[in-house]
């Protein structure tokens, strides 16, 4: 299955691979940004459906920061991790307000979620 062998192979500190039921509440936290489906459309925030694995500010017709279309971050479980922990400081002016997820069991949930979600 895609999401057990997806966080086979990154080692995170947060241990075992996240529970996307748990992931799902976190991510209504998200949503006031962010859709997840396959409609291509952003809020305030670009879609995310698939944006595990894909490089960063690639969602078509949304107007990304500099900072972000500069990062030449790939999308993997280690980079979701580390921007989701404090995006500010993770990518220093990038747009994305909000604070970030103090807790790794709440990251490693909604990265989870997000992989589950992919349409
Ligand atoms: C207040 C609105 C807001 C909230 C809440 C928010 N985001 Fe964002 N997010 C943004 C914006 C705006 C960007 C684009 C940032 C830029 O271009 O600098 C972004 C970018 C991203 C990206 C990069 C996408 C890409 O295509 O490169 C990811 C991944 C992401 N957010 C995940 C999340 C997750 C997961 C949550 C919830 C835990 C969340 N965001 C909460 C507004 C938000």
């Amino acid at each position: 299955m895609l999401v057990a062998a997806g966080c086979a192979t990154v080692s995170l500190a947060a241990g075992p691979a996240g529970d996307p039921v748990k992931g799902k509440t976190i991510f209504a936290r998200c949503m006031a940004c962010h859709k997840i489906d396959a409609s291509n459309t952003s809020g305030l925030g670009p879609n995310l459906n698939r944006v595990v694995g894909r490089r960063a500010g690639a969602v078509a017709g949304f107007r990304y920061s500099p900072a972000m279309m500069a990062s030449g971050r790939v999308w993997n479980e280690a980079a979701l991790d580390a921007y989701l922990a404090a995006p500010a400081r993770n990518i220093p002016g990038n747009r994305m307000v909000f604070p970030g997820l103090a807790n790794p069991v709440d990251r490693q949930n909604v990265i989870a979620y997000i992989r589950s979600a992919a349409k």
